[in-house]
């Protein structure tokens, strides 16, 4: 089944507490954490006292997706403000391996993104090593933005490699996500659909999550998704 991780980013931000309870109520499956850092993107969001303050608002998994510079720096602060899911940029750090295995050392789940322009075997190294692929269809930074079809042969390389080597992870997409390309998404092989925009302008939101997640791979019956 897919997963729906709708991003706080879009959210009110002088109320993030409720919004979180509402993203519960609405039957979000995560909720999306976008952490930026002024330096790795030309944006600055949320730190991990945010995160903590959050922490007793809802108990759905936290995804934090960490689009900083050398986030080895931050990752425990993050697993001990309440991170699930720990997501770090391979173009971020030159010890991406050290820092997933520090991620998985704190009790969390490790995931790791690569940017559109960024190619597949970037990422390809470390596949047997995380628990989540993050697959940007946008260049990080900013919600609203549109979907980059540039993913797509990335989600669907991923999917390959991770059920010939018999490797249960997540493939999480997330930029530009609505109906449409989520459904293209998930037809490739995604399993997580992080979205931002779309979902909190919807007028119904938690009938548009239910909607995605009756979207299935490509040449899967629903029995096998
Ligand atoms: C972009 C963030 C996304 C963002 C998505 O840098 O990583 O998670 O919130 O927003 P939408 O869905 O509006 O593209
Ligand atoms: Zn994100």
């Amino acid at each position: 089944m897919v997963k729906v991780a709708p991003s706080i980013l879009s959210a009110d931000f002088s109320r993030l507490g409720e919004e979180v309870q509402r993203l519960e109520k609405e039957g979000a499956d995560w909720v999306h954490v976008d952490v930026m850092d002024g330096v790795f993107v030309p944006n600055i969001t949320i730190g991990p006292s945010v995160v903590q303050a959050l922490r007793p608002h809802t108990s759905l998994p936290f995804d934090v997706h960490l689009m900083i510079t050398s986030p080895q720096r931050y990752v425990k602060q993050f697993a001990r403000a309440g991170a699930d899911y720990i997501t770090i940029h391979v173009e971020a750090t030159e010890d991406v391996r050290g820092t997933i295995d520090t991620i998985r050392s704190l009790g969390c789940r490790a995931g790791l993104s690569l940017n559109p322009e960024t190619p597949f075997s970037a990422v390809e190294p470390y596949l047997e090593h995380i628990d989540l692929l993050l697959v940007m269809t946008v260049h990080p930074g900013f919600g609203g933005q549109s979907f980059m079809p540039v993913g797509l042969p990335k989600i669907a390389a991923a999917r390959k490699y991770f059920d010939d080597n018999g490797i249960d992870a997540e493939i999480e997409v997330d930029g530009g996500i609505n109906h449409d390309t989520g459904r293209q998404c998930v037809e490739a092989g995604a399993t997580v659909l992080a979205a931002g925009s779309s979902l909190f302008k919807c007028s119904d939101m938690g009938a548009e999550m239910e909607s995605w997640r009756t979207f299935r791979r490509k040449g899967l019956s629903s029995q096998h998704s």
